[in-house]
């Protein structure tokens, strides 16, 4: 009568999550600071499977370990931060053992979770597994990215392919089937093993930081056809919804389209209309950018969506610069015709949407070469094509890109892409002068063109950099017509000239 897994955190993820887990045929001991939110876990797993008695619920840390069948498996689904460590050092005075496995399955910070696994080593297995897909995603099928202890791995690891979301092999597209006691069996799981350590959460971090670009494009198309078509909310979900249809058909275009038709049920105005523009964000966006810079794999769009956050929050900023301020008049006709300036937008945002892929996945490949990680890219592209909240079916593109080669360097440089871009790339340059033209920030969509043009340059203006840093410092430079790594100085000729100023 032992429960199989032990939960620990209830909320929205968290019950969603013992609830596949127990749709699934594990039996959960559950736990929660929150006695309420125990109560709420309960009487949902009553009401869904018609009897209960899937998930108990627990009063202590102590109970918890009482309750279930050893070697012990506990998840915890809690926020980041130091409430992890509290919660596994309740769980050794609680009398946890060495052969048991503790799965962080929040957001945790990557580092920490490298800092853990070492730190608990002995006492217990700490295991990651990042979860993406939000709360649907949680209850009926999240994309898992776990890592770790191979051994523990093994224990988890039929439990992962239970619960993730699965993938029609033939198709590539999700399996989907949201119904409570009923979860998908069949199908390619979205869990592949990442790799040791934190390689799991990093992994994840970075698709955070690709979800963030991701939205900011649909922000940016949305702006553009708001504030310089002027078409309505309605008008503009419909266009998203067209261009769920093609080559962008994703989750993020399609809850947008939602978003923008929904009205407020009290003023019946369009409800995106009503709700502040001011962005928040937990932090992982952040980190992406922070990881890129220190690593130095360039991810500019990335970091821009960072940025749009952050400057939305200087609302007040903003209200005062608007009237201060000028830009060019709204009403500045443009060139084409409505119908252009809308495909134009459309293939700016698949364009850019490939450079913040490539350059999320360019990311991963020095982490993982700098950490020893072995990342497989053609296998993390195919557990987000479903489940999680960057699902695209253009992740089999990726997916195939690097099935065709294991070392692509950057996803720019695949064939298929290649030819993506130079059919569109014409009309992204288009929307991006379009915006600037009328005075609507498009920072995601510009940032992802000066990476791509940036990229695909033989020659960047860096050999000037160089020369203005020997000049000043002393700091050499390499020549084109000497081996690679020999170091020169010059005297720059005008060095101690003495400087003229008015
Ligand atoms: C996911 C989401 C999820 C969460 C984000 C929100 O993959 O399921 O990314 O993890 O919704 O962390 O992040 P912000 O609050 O920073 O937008």
């Amino acid at each position: 009568n032992l429960c199989d897994i032990g939960f620990i955190g209830l909320g929205v993820m968290g019950k969603n999550l013992a609830l596949n887990l127990a749709d699934n045929g594990y039996k959960i001991a559950a736990f929660d600071l929150e006695h309420q939110k125990i109560e709420e876990a309960i009487a949902q797993d009553k009401t869904e499977s018609g009897t209960g008695g899937r998930i108990i619920g627990c009063s202590s840390y102590t109970e918890l370990l009482a309750k279930l069948s050893v070697p012990h498996l506990i998840i915890l689904s809690i926020p980041a931060g130091h409430i992890i460590d509290d919660v596994c050092h309740k769980l050794i005075d609680a009398g946890i053992k060495a052969d048991d496995i503790i799965v962080d399955m929040g957001n945790s910070l990557w580092t920490d979770t490298v800092r853990r696994e070492k730190e608990y080593e002995g006492q217990f297995f700490f295991f990651s597994t990042a979860v993406s897909g939000g709360e649907v995603g949680a209850r009926f099928g999240p994309s898992l990215m776990p890592s770790g202890d191979r051994y523990a791995w093994a224990r988890i690891e039929p439990v992962w392919h239970a619960i993730a979301a699965k993938v029609d092999p033939d198709t590539g597209r999700a399996i989907e089937r949201f119904e409570p006691g009923n979860p998908v069996k069949i199908g390619d799981p979205c869990a592949t093993y990442i790799g040791p350590g934190g390689a799991g959460h990093y992994v994840k971090m970075v698709h955070n930081g690709i979800e963030y670009a991701d939205m900011q494009l649909i922000c940016e198309a949305y702006h553009v056809m708001r504030e310089g078509l002027a078409m309505s909310p309605q008008e503009i979900g419909e266009v998203f919804s067209q261009w769920n249809e093609g080559v962008l058909e994703s989750y993020l275009i399609e809850i947008s389209a939602e978003v923008l038709k929904q009205e407020d049920s009290e003023s019946g105005q369009p409800l995106v209309d009503i709700i502040l523009d001011k962005a928040g964000q937990k932090g992982t966006g952040l980190w992406t950018a922070v990881s890129s810079l220190e690593i130095g794999s360039p991810a500019p769009t990335i970091a821009q969506a960072v940025y749009a956050r952050s400057l939305s929050t200087l609302k007040d900023d903003r209200v005062t610069a608007s009237k201060l301020l000028q830009g060019p008049k709204l009403n500045h006709a443009l060139k084409q015709d409505k119908q252009s300036v809308i495909q134009c937008l459309h293939d700016a945002l698949y364009c850019a949407k490939i450079c913040a892929y490539a350059q999320g996945f360019q990311l991963m490949q020095m982490a993982s070469d700098e950490h020893g990680w072995s990342l497989d890219f053609a296998n993390i592209a195919k557990i987000w094509r479903a489940g999680c909240i960057i699902r695209a079916a253009f992740l089999q593109s990726i997916t195939d890109a690097y099935s065709r080669n294991e070392n692509l360097h950057n996803l720019l440089l695949d064939p298929f892409f290649i030819e993506q871009i130079n059919i569109h790339q014409a009309n992204w340059r288009q929307a991006i002068a379009n915006a600037t033209l009328l005075g609507i920030p498009c920072g995601a969509f510009s940032s992802a063109i000066a990476y791509y043009d940036s990229y695909r340059c033989e020659t960047l203006p860096a050999n000037l950099l160089q020369a203005q840093r020997d000049f000043f410092g002393a700091h050499t430079f390499e020549r084109v017509d000497q081996p690679s790594g020999k170091k020169f100085h010059v005297e720059w000729a005008s060095k101690d000239r003495p400087i003229v100023t008015a």
